[in-house]
């Protein structure tokens, strides 16, 4: 072993003290989510290194095991079988050398990156950062042959500087195979615009810069955060998480790649989710060959009520990337989540007039995480007024959580401005493709709430901090009349510590 990984592995010793001492009493804490990867402790923000390697799914994550606030960056990890049960592992990543690393700086450490099975060993290539050096950001690599230790390369930094032209923001490689080739898209930023620099390499230590495979615009955001790059179909996609951008925070993009010239050409652009708790989003593709999306379900923007109680950060429920029509990009909920369903109830079809409001009676059975299916039916509507759910309502109905359909707008809105003192107030709107019909499905646990339509079109997910007594649920329109066809719901069973 070399005095580089005596320090990282002495590092990563510290860390995992220091979590066992931090989750301490944790199991107590009344908002821990039930079926939402968080960490065993503390901060937590983007998911990295997503990969399935040897059949086993890894999701590793940006970690400050000291406290509940960001800090100096480690990449957490834990690994699953079925992508819903997970299992915390020991610290992959830890600030530990000059590039990534520095005594009393607290601003510092190994940030986002990717993963990919080099033969038998997985390798992590990830930023390192320390601020106030130049440059303060650098791509380095990590092996490791079983999964768990990772050393980092001899050669790090693999890449010791952004290209000219380009800011010293430049962090978050996502890397991919194409043709026996490995490629690498960078996040970074030219005169304002987000930018994604790409290079190619034979070994993923010697990386060979091959220009700038897109420039956004300056709708985009000045500085694209955690790039990610892959084929679909006969398509490429692109994933970016701009920053600064107005009211929008992940787009996804549908185009060509033309590895010759190494551009990227956007045919078409759209929010991932219009949620204000969504960010850093990351995807890979499975051994079944399915594309799998995960997020951070929070934001730089919203604030984190639960650090009061010991931890801070979650991840979104795993989302399947679906491109239809070549065009069309649909995220549908993997299948896996049905296995975590209990307890089915299903509703006989329930007409509402107008200004109705109906307790679906569902409270001491479905507790603080269940699944709802439902489906309006819309043909009576008026062309105004809404109709929809209140979930997680206090008995004196003044608290609640409201999700519904703005016929005249077609707008499908998450109104948590009565969600609980500690919620972010907002009203989030997404329009939707509706015409005689409104087909959802509701994922909600003891503080998170992640919409969907059925098609996987259109998602909107939230962080609520409600009474953990609030826990009804009604449907209700206001100045139309509804049909609702379908109401099925589950609970969902508790997998995550
Ligand atoms: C995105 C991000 C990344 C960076 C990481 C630091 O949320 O800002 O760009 O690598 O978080 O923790």
């Amino acid at each position: 072993m070399t005095i580089t990984n005596v320090k990282h592995s002495k590092q990563i010793d510290r860390a995992m003290e220091a979590i066992e001492e931090e989750k301490k009493g944790l199991d107590q804490a009344q908002y821990r989510l039930n079926y939402h990867f968080m960490a065993p402790a503390n901060w937590i923000n983007d998911p990295n290194g997503l990969i399935q390697h040897n059949g086993l799914y890894h999701l590793f994550y940006q970690h400050h095991p000291y406290s509940v606030d960001w800090g100096p960056m480690h990449w957490g990890h834990a690994t699953s079988s079925d992508l819903i049960n997970w299992q915390h592992e020991s610290v992959a990543l830890a600030p530990s050398e000059e590039y990534d690393y520095e005594e009393g700086n607290e601003d510092i450490g190994c940030f986002s990156g990717s993963a990919v099975s080099n033969g038998d060993e997985i390798a992590l290539i990830y930023t390192g950062h320390v601020i106030g050096k130049s440059p303060k950001e650098v791509q380095a690599a990590a092996f490791s042959k079983d999964g768990v230790h990772f050393n980092k390369a001899e050669k790090n930094p693999v890449i010791k500087s952004p290209p000219e032209g380009l800011t010293e923001d430049f962090r978050d490689p996502k890397v991919w195979k194409h043709n026996g080739s490995w490629y690498m898209v960078v996040g970074s930023s030219i005169n304002g615009n987000g930018a994604i620099p790409l290079y190619k390499s034979k070994d993923l230590l010697e990386w060979t810069y091959m220009g700038v495979a897109l420039n956004g615009d300056a709708a985009q955001g000045d500085m694209w955060e955690c790039p990610d790059l892959f084929p679909i179909g006969d398509k490429h996609m692109l994933v970016v998480s701009p920053m600064n951008m107005t009211d929008g925070k992940n787009i996804i993009m549908v185009g060509e790649m033309d590895y010759e010239k190494g551009k990227f050409i956007p045919e078409s652009v759209k929010e991932i989710d219009e949620g204000d708790d969504f960010y850093a989003a990351q995807t890979f593709e499975d051994e079944r060959g399915r594309r799998i999306l995960i997020a951070w379900m929070d934001t730089w923007k919203t604030d984190f009520p639960t650090k009061d109680e010991g931890w801070a950060g979650a991840m979104t429920i795993p989302r399947q990337v679906v491109l239809r029509d070549d065009q069309k990009v649909k995220l549908l909920p993997v299948a896996e989540i049905e296995d975590l369903r209990e307890n089915h109830t299903s509703y006989e079809p329930l007409h509402l007039s107008s200004n109705e409001l109906v307790d679906i009676n569902l409270q001491e059975t479905l507790q603080h995480s269940y699944e709802i299916m439902i489906n309006f039916n819309l043909t009576e509507a008026n062309s105004s007024g809404r109709a929809g759910l209140q979930l997680r309502t206090s008995a004196d109905g003044t608290e609640r959580t409201e999700i519904y359909l703005n016929v005249k707008t077609k707008e499908l809105i998450v109104d948590t401005t009565l969600s609980g003192e500690k919620s972010h107030k907002s009203i989030r709107k997404a329009k939707v493709d509706v015409e005689n019909n409104l087909s959802l499905r509701i994922f909600v646990d003891t503080c998170s709430l992640e919409v969907c339509t059925t098609d996987g079109e259109t998602w909107i997910t939230q962080r609520i901090y409600p009474d953990p007594k609030s826990m009804g649920i009604n449907v209700f329109t206001e100045s139309t009349e509804v049909l609702i066809e379908e109401i099925q719901t589950w609970t969902l069973k508790k997998v995550i510590d």
